[in-house]
């Protein structure tokens, strides 16, 4: 079942998931929560960190699963996705880094560690919330359209993710090319999936995850079989829902 949450604008979205996100820490201060990268999220991590400033939240017990990362990025790479999340968040909360995880980019053996990677999240029954942001095409993680994936695995990047991402490279020729990412039986194991999407780029890859038919030309649209998930939009990305 999917609740759309429309709200003014990205910094409310970004509050209202930040709340969402903190009551959960809060009824369950050891739980397991699955995290994305990305502009998306931004906003909502910096409102983490203020209410763990504020003493509202602790993170000394929560774990982390990442969504994905670049295939040959090192995790001390700037635009890497272990970079991003320590950069954002862990180095301003009290998490313990070795509670934190994000697919290993740099694996010799990426199967290997992609199955791996599916064990660790399977024990922990699932993540208890997996925040999400989707991509222009609705994509979730880097599982891009044209398949339903459902391990871990290595993806060749679509164009337009390639194109998307290049904002964050000097150009788009340093964007990797390929990466790996969570499947979505990951993804789906969730107790509950936070989805956030802002920007008149997102609003039809979000109609379409929501009224459209399930099919993997919209991987997002996998979505609707799951029996929680809220999805917090700004107006302009909800204009089409
Ligand atoms: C990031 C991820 C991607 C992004 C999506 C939207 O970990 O898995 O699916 O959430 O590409 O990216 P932004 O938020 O930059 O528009």
């Amino acid at each position: 079942m999917i609740t759309l949450y429309v709200e003014e604008n990205y910094e409310a979205l970004s509050r209202r998931t930040a709340d969402l996100i903190g009551a959960e820490i809060i009824h369950n201060p050891s739980c397991v929560l699955g995290l994305a990268t990305g502009s998306s999220p931004i906003g909502t991590y910096d409102c983490l960190i203020k209410d763990y400033k504020d003493g509202k939240i602790d993170f000394s017990k929560v774990k982390t699963v990442n969504l994905d990362e670049y295939i040959g990025l090192e995790g001390t790479h700037d635009q890497s996705y272990r970079y991003f999340m320590n950069t954002q968040l862990f180095d301003h909360v009290n998490i313990d880094k070795s509670n934190t995880n994000v697919p290993d980019g740099t694996a010799k053996d990426i199967k290997a560690a992609g199955e791996a990677y599916d064990e660790l999240i399977a024990s922990f029954g699932g993540t208890d919330v997996q925040l999400l942001g989707i991509g222009e095409n609705g994509h979730i993680g880097f599982n891009e359209p044209g398949e339903f994936v459902a391990g871990t695995h290595i993806v060749d990047l679509s164009e337009s993710t390639i194109l998307a991402n290049s904002r964050l490279f000097n150009s788009a020729d340093e964007v990797p090319r390929q990466a790996i990412t969570m499947g979505l039986h990951g993804i789906m194991s969730a107790k509950k999936i936070i989805l956030i999407a802002s920007g008149e780029k997102k609003a039809e890859a979000l109609s379409k995850t929501i009224n459209g038919p399930i099919t993997p030309d919209v991987p997002a649209s996998i979505l609707q079989l799951h029996p929680n998930v809220v999805i917090v939009a700004d107006k302009a990305a909800s204009s089409k829902a």
